[in-house]
């Protein structure tokens, strides 16, 4: 029982004590082949967010990968402030199985050592997100354009999370396991695992990988999920109807990509109505992206933002975290994909805290 054990523990996690009990096995995973890259190891800062957050009972996570080690300033910031890690493109399955039947986990274990090396399981509520297994998107095309037959590409997604989920079962406290199936308007996204499989593949996915790591909390994550609104509504009614047939759905995540000065004003009233459902809410994704350059206007808005979302999902008390999608606007993946967009993160291209890093600190101090 994955969620009665995760309730109790997150209900026992308001003495220190109770948090290391919180990820089954703490600090003594290695994962194989060894990386040749040395593993990182930083210092927490004990007034850091993730430092702040755990007095909340909540984690403060950041998207981090290997490319990004390079830079020891800034891989030692995510150290001190950070408690959690979801690798920004390690675990997605262009990269994990990049030809059919082809496992490649070397990043993947270097990001996660990084987590392990840097007792962040130990220290911290939830090291690691593993993100993602099933997703349309950095798919290989042997995948997207293989021309499966049905039971054909049920078995190719049960043999891929059947490998990925593996190699790290018992490690990530969860697992994003389906990741944007739907349309702006709640419609299911015409992906080739919904166009080959229909609408079950969803329950599959799930069922799959509750087998493979039944530790692991298994979550449904999605953009655009933070107000209410169709695609909200979709979400809510997958998930319930789900559950009510017996589909390990245990979080949803809001990935909360959002734009300065544009936020939904029923955020909290939305990751309320989810939580009401018995899952757990999870942020995410969290960036809050201008058009740039900044200016001391736009920073002073998105402090105030950041404020907003990080209030949010204290209020909600099934919300277990906030993950932001990378540190320092230098390495955000915002201006490659919105042109003209950018400095959407708490650091500058400097890493030097904003007005927004401010805000989150007061946010988590209130
Ligand atoms: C992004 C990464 O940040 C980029 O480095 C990569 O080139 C594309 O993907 N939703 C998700 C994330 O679920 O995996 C995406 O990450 C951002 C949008």
């Amino acid at each position: 029982m994955v969620q009665l054990s995760f309730l109790s523990l997150v209900l026992a996690a308001t003495s220190a004590v109770a948090l290391e009990l919180f990820v089954p096995e703490p600090c003594t995973f290695t994962a194989t082949p060894t990386p040749t890259t040395s593993i990182p190891v930083g210092k927490r800062d004990p007034k850091g967010l993730d430092a702040l957050a755990q007095r909340k009972r909540r984690y403060f996570g950041v998207a981090f990968d290997v490319n990004r080690m390079s830079d020891a300033a800034y891989t030692q910031l995510i150290l001190a402030q950070f408690g959690q890690i979801t690798a920004e493109n390690s675990l997605k399955w262009e990269t994990t199985e990049p030809s059919r039947g082809v496992f490649n986990f070397t990043n993947g274990d270097i990001v996660v050592k990084t987590a392990q090396r840097n007792k962040m399981s130990c220290q911290s509520i939830a090291p690691l997100r593993a993100h993602t297994l099933v997703w349309h998107s950095q798919l290989p095309s042997w995948v997207g354009n293989g021309n499966f037959t049905k039971k054909e590409l049920i078995s190719v997604m049960k043999n891929h999370i059947n490998n990925v989920a593996g190699h790290y079962r018992g490690v990530p406290y969860a697992w994003d396991v389906v990741n944007e199936a739907f349309n702006e308007d709640g419609s299911f996204r015409q992906t080739v695992f919904y166009s080959t499989i229909g609408e079950e593949y969803i329950d599959i996915a799930f069922k799959q990988a509750r087998l493979v790591d039944p530790k692991a909390l298994l979550a449904i994550n999605d953009y655009n999920i933070d107000g209410q609104g169709p695609k909200s509504t979709a979400m809510i009614n997958l998930v319930k109807n789900a559950r009510k047939r017996g589909v390990p759905i245990d979080q949803i995540g809001a990935q909360a990509h959002l734009v300065v000065g544009t936020l939904p004003t029923t955020i909290r009233e939305n990751w309320q109505a989810m939580a009401n459902l018995g899952v757990w809410v999870a942020v995410t994704e969290l960036d809050i992206r201008m058009p740039t350059p900044a200016n001391a206007t736009s920073l002073a808005q998105q402090a105030a933002d950041y404020k907003t979302v990080v209030n949010a999902c204290l209020a909600v008390s099934r919300c277990v975290g906030v993950t932001v999608w990378g540190a320092s606007d230098k390495y955000s993946w915002v201006p490659e994909v919105f042109s003209g967009e950018g400095a959407p993160l708490p650091y500058d291209d400097n890493l030097a805290p904003k007005p927004a890093y401010n805000a989150i600190v007061q946010a988590l101090k209130a």
